[in-house]
Order: C-alpha cells, then sequence, then structure tokens
C-alpha cells in the first residue's frame, strides 16, 4: 500500500470516527420532541406495560410529554368478567405517567374490537336488550372513568363508529343492539363520570373525503344535540404515500371549523404504500423482502417533514400529536412475516434521519 493510500485511509477513518461521535454527541444533546414542540402542542406515544420497564423507558420520558395505553384500557382488556376489571396494567401506566409528570390520553371506552365476550350477550349466550346494554356501557364507562379521575386528561370516548363502507354508522354489534344512541350516551356517561375530562370521538382514514364528510356528520349531529364532546382524534395511520398536504390541511381545517379541538392519536408513517398504514388485507402475502431500504427512507422522511410543517402551521387548531408505538423495535404494523419501520426511532432506539427532519424548523 502506498504512502498516500495509507494517509487516504487514515483519514476516512478518522473522519467517520468524528462523524459517529458527532450524531452521539447530537442524541446526548437533544432536547426531545415533546420540548421542541413545546409551544405547539403536546407529543405523546402508545405504551405497553412492558415498555415502562424496559430500555425503552429513558426514550419515552425523554421524548415525549403524553402516554396512551395501546391496549390496556381497552374494554376486553379491562373489563374482562362483567363482575372483574384487570386493572393492573392501566394502573402502572397511570403511575409512570405520574411519576414522570406526564400527561395521560385514555383510549377507549367504546369500540367494536377487543370486546369481552360477556359484553353483548346473556347468560344463554343471546343478545341482550338495548336497555342492558347501555346500562352495561354505562357501569364500564362510569367505573374506568372514576377510577382515573383527574389523572386522564382527555379520553377516546367513541372509537371507529363510521363505517368504511358506503353506509353511514358501522353495523357492529353496539350499532345493532342499539342503532345509534350509544354513541351520545357514552359522551354522556364519561362526562357525567369526570366533568373536567376533555372527551373525543377517534376515527381512521379521515383524510379520505367520502369518510370525513360522514364524521362530520356524526360530530355535527352529536353538537346539535348538545352531546359533551369536545374534540375529534384523527387516528393518522398513514403511509409513505398517503394523505397529500391538500388531504390533510382540509381535514385539518373542516373539522376544527366545527369548534372542536383536534388530535392527532395514533400517529404512523408506514413504508408501504396505501391506506391505512399500507396494511396487508386478508388473504395477501407480503411480497419481496422486509428491509428498510434507502428509498422507503427517503420517502418516509419527506411525509414526515410534510405532515410536521402541517401540523405548525395549523398549530392553533392542533392540540395533540402521539405516536402509535415508540420505535421500530415494535410496531402493531408488523404482520404476517412483513416488518414495517413506521416511527422516528430505529430498532436501537436511535432517532431515524426522519427524526431530524421533524425537529429542523
Ligand atoms: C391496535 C394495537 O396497536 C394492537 O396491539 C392490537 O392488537 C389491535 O389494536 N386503531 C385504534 C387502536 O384505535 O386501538 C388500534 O390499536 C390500532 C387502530
Amino acid at each position: 500500500m502506498s504512502c498516500s493510500t495509507k494517509l487516504l485511509i487514515s483519514c476516512l477513518l478518522a473522519l467517520s470516527a468524528s462523524l459517529a461521535l458527532g450524531s452521539k454527541a447530537m442524541a446526548q444533546d437533544r432536547k426531545g420532541l415533546n420540548n421542541v414542540y413545546k409551544k405547539y402542542f403536546t407529543i405523546g406515544v402508545a405504551v405497553t406495560p412492558r415498555e415502562l420497564k424496559s430500555e425503552e423507558a429513558g426514550l419515552i420520558t425523554k421524548e415525549f410529554g403524553s402516554v396512551t395505553p395501546e391496549n390496556a384500557m381497552k374494554m376486553g382488556p379491562i373489563h374482562p368478567q362483567q363482575d372483574r376489571f384487570y386493572w393492573t396494567d392501566a394502573d402502572s401506566i397511570v403511575a409512570f405517567a405520574q411519576r414522570n409528570k406526564m400527561k395521560v390520553r385514555g383510549h377507549t371506552l367504546c369500540w367494536h374490537a377487543q370486546t369481552p365476550r360477556w359484553l353483548f350477550v346473556d347468560s344463554a349466550g343471546k343478545d341482550v336488550s338495548k336497555e342492558v346494554l347501555l346500562k352495561r356501557l354505562h357501569d364500564h364507562i362510569n367505573e374506568v372513568v372514576t377510577r382515573y379521575k383527574g389523572k386522564i386528561y382527555a379520553w377516546d370516548v367513541v372509537n371507529e363508529a363510521i363505517a368504511d363502507d358506503s353506509t353511514y354508522l358501522r353495523r357492529s354489534k353496539w350499532y345493532q343492539i342499539c342503532g345509534e344512541d350509544f354513541i351520545a350516551k357514552a359522551f354522556e356517561y364519561a362526562h357525567e363520570a369526570d366533568p373536567k375530562a376533555i372527551l373525543f370521538y377517534n376515527d381512521y382514514n379521515t383524510e379520505i373525503p367520502a369518510k370525513r364528510e360522514k364524521i362530520l356528520k356524526l360530530l355535527k349531529s352529536l353538537i346539535a344535540k348538545k352531546v359533551p364532546i369536545n374534540g375529534v382524534g384523527l387516528q393518522a395511520h398513514w403511509s409513505v404515500s398517503t394523505p397529500s398536504r391538500e388531504e390533510l390541511e382540509r381535514s385539518i381545517k373542516e373539522f376544527s371549523a366545527l369548534g372542536l379541538q383536534v388530535q392527532f392519536t395514533e400517529l404512523d408513517i408506514s413504508v408501504y404504500a396505501g391506506r391505512q398504514g399500507g396494511q396487508l388485507v386478508q388473504g395477501q402475502q407480503p411480497t419481496g423482502s422486509s428491509a428498510f431500504t434507502p428509498e422507503m427512507e427517503q420517502q418516509q422522511l419527506e411525509k414526515y417533514k410534510m405532515v410536521f410543517d402541517v401540523f405548525r402551521q395549523y398549530r392553533k387548531k392542533i392540540t395533540g400529536v402521539t405516536f402509535w408505538n415508540v420505535s421500530d423495535r415494535y410496531t402493531w404494523l408488523n404482520g404476517r412475516g412483513r416488518k414495517n419501520y413506521p416511527l422516528l426511532f430505529d430498532a436501537e432506539l436511535q432517532p431515524k434521519k426522519a427524526y431530524w427532519e421533524v425537529v429542523k424548523f
């Protein structure tokens, strides 16, 4: 090896070492997402009780100002039998938040999925009446909201009641037994249990015009009936291909025009194109490898940059942005052998390039 080649190699080595040091120093110096966005809105994250006892805990407290239980407060997990609640997981999340002076968004009081087996049927296995189901809804909401009164500042009261097909309301068991009344009732029960909690209707695909129209219709009808609703949660399970800036801006404008708070409640940006995180539909198999390619990295970074640009622009209308999961180490979007990389931190819990785009403004 010639002298000049050796010199070149050692220069390159020194350069890469200083670059590595640079990014490490940056990592140590970084203020955290929630601090960077302090004057804009709270930035939160969906968590599991396990993460709060693991390496992730430090990242969660450093970067975020609010937590949402990913599953622990859903009706199935928290109320497995009619006369038995399972509080351990939900309690541990609320206690973590209190210890670390973080807010908690409660999720969710009334949803068609992850419901307990006993909920819709009597002891003979037959559907209960509307009166019985509303009483069960009341008792559930009253118990859960009262337990965390003053500790949970906002609740997703009703989740995903709008249909994806051409019908208006989703033909869920709630709807089949109660008609649309269960929606207003759920808000009334929650308000009664904690009058200070901020109450949200939460849904996905809110940037698709047809679905947005139906959600607007529902919200307007609740407001007209003086139902105690304060906000709308736009889930934001997006992808490298959706939404467009125009679609996103339109959603923020139209929902906030109702006089409701707008929060993005479940943000992730799938590296696979398509609506709802480009999720595989039934029967669809993943194709190709599951690697995080430079092309995905670039597309995702651009989408994150655009959406946070819009969020900042509309900061007066937006009161919160919550990520759905902490890092690419674990995401609910992994499935059927296909790995996804939808978040701002990689599997080593290090900030990705997209992170630096989000905090650079
Ligand atoms: C998801 C969780 O992330 C998964 O762990 C669980 O298996 C299914 O539910 N919309 C919602 C969330 O409102 O509650 C869902 O969470 C994701 C879609």
